[in-house]
């Protein structure tokens, strides 16, 4: 067998490392590029956040993988078979199945989706004055947390910050300051401490096995649950099959029991991990289950439905079940290492090493003529979408809240991503993307920054409202129209 096919069952072109989908397209949706005029025209009417976007003015749409991965065919097909029932749903019955067989648990509790999970989390274990350690914050998870009195304390290590890496494991927690704080502190003021998955906003960066059995002894050791985000968890053990050597003679299978043992609760989006819609809680400690389990009907709907819907319930058992698979979870990540390695190529500025769910573009280092305050990520994500009718998500100072005096509170990170669905877009529109984002590089100098005219107080980044700093949109269509001539 040719050396290159064996990598991980995702399998590579001899030539290039060029990945090579392990499906085919069935059904299709028609796109269509709007002349650039339009685009601009798009953008102001959504006040410069790309959320505020409408589809039928987006060529390609890289917001995010949640909701938007493509489904199997099988997955499709079940839903036409599903028990739509109130209650007792024998629908229900196989995700609970499915889900203590890939991940080991089995007292469910089903949600709409992964927020509200955090909501049921929080209400149940988070009070004034609570501390949660964790290794990076979901920007969901933290409104939740501080909604009801909670403080998010981010125990990531110095790696996790470093655009250009090639540390495997970026999402690892610092296990030293993790027992200093719980020593300081007390373990009665910390309900739960929450590893992520392939954490969401440095950039998709997974944690190693290894880690997450330290912070397993450390909970232990002060007997603390440990609340697993799991919302992109079939990656992240994707990661550790390929990157500790350790694993590399296990099934994703076993990788993701033996992750999924090492937590108390683990709660995922179903949208990002299984199907596009539906989320869960899921655990085997009864004392843990009862202390959520009445808080479902209240706010998701009853017990075997949890406001997903039926048909999107047989969606997600069958979902989860593909997850155990190498070529399905290793997709994405595939497609974003190409697209990382392309861009590295043309001095594009990109986390590396690629991870999860999407390619991550450095703003800063992008635009090191916009201060932060004047928002470099939210400016390139406008950018983009006009050289090119792709969208993709700010994750920078613009996602951020305000601190309670009201000062901006600068991200850690300036970022633009571009979201890499699994199994939704060919290698030529990611090859697109590579080319009209090395265009806007070579005439980064035109952009500016942007700034608020409608400010939300919470979230602000989905529904706020901004606006150019000068006359840049303008200038760099114009300069655009010109090359493309
Ligand atoms: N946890 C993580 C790690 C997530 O990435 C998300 C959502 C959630 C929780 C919340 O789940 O959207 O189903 O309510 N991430 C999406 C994204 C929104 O675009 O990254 P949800």
């Amino acid at each position: 067998m040719n050396h290159s096919e064996t990598i991980s069952g995702v399998k590579f072109f001899s030539r290039k490392e060029i990945p090579l989908e392990m499906h085919k397209v069935k059904v299709v949706q028609q796109l269509q590029l709007v002349p650039v005029e339009r685009r601009l025209q798009a953008i102001q009417e959504g006040g410069y956040n790309s959320f505020l976007l409408n589809t039928r003015d987006i060529f390609l749409d890289m917001l995010t993988d949640s909701g938007t991965n493509a489904m199997s065919d099988e997955q499709v097909s079940k839903m036409f078979v599903a028990d739509d029932a109130y209650a007792g749903s024998q629908s229900y019955d196989k995700l609970e199945k499915s889900i203590k067989e890939v991940l080991g648990k089995k007292l469910i509790l089903p949600v709409h989706q992964g927020r509200a999970a955090e909501n049921i989390l929080s209400i149940a274990f988070v009070k004034e004055g609570s501390i949660l350690p964790m290794n990076y914050h979901f920007t969901t998870t933290l409104a939740h947390i501080q909604k009801n009195g909670g403080n998010v304390v981010e125990l990531y290590k110095e790696e996790a910050m470093k655009i250009k890496s090639n540390h495997p494991f970026k999402g690892n927690m610092d296990c030293l300051r993790l027992a200093e704080l719980i020593k300081k502190e007390g373990r009665d003021k910390i309900p739960f401490i929450r590893m992520e998955a392939s954490t969401n906003l440095i950039g998709g960066q997974p944690f190693s096995m290894k880690n997450l059995k330290e912070v397993r002894a450390i909970a232990n050791e002060f007997d603390i649950p440990l609340v697993l985000d799991a919302s992109l968890i079939g990656e992240n053990a994707y990661f550790i099959f390929k990157r500790e050597k350790e694993y590399e003679n296990s099934s994703i299978a076993e990788i993701l029991i033996e992750m999924c043992d090492q937590a108390d609760i683990v709660y995922f989006s179903a949208r990002k991990l299984s199907s596009s819609r539906g989320g869960a809680i899921c655990t085997n400690k009864k004392e843990l289950y009862d202390k959520m389990r009445d808080l479902v009907p209240l706010y998701e709907g009853f017990l075997t439905y949890g406001g997903i819907s039926i048909r999107e319930i047989e969606a997600m058992a069958v979902g989860l079940k593909e997850t155990i698979r190498e070529d399905v979870v290793g997709q994405s990540p595939a497609f974003i290492q190409y697209m990382v390695n392309e861009l590295d190529k043309l001095s594009v500025p990109v986390i590396t090493p690629g991870g999860a769910l999407g390619c991550h573009v450095d703003a800063k280092q992008f635009f090191p003529h916009i201060p932060q305050n004047e928002y470099p990520a939210g400016a390139l994500v406008a950018a983009f979408f006009l050289v090119s009718g792709i969208r993709g998500m700010e994750r920078g100072t613009i996602s951020s809240t305000r601190d309670i005096n009201g000062n901006e509170i600068l991200a850690d990170m300036e970022l633009m991503r571009l979201a890499l669905p699994r199994r939704l877009f060919t290698l030529s529109q990611v090859e697109y993307a590579i080319d009209r984002l090395h265009w806007l590089l070579l005439n980064r100098d035109i952009v500016g920054g942007l700034r608020f005219t409608e400010e939300p107080p919470v979230l602000r980044f989905f529904t706020g409202r901004l606006e150019p700093v000068g006359d840049w949109p303008q200038r760099l269509i114009e300069k655009f129209k010109k090359d493309m001539e």
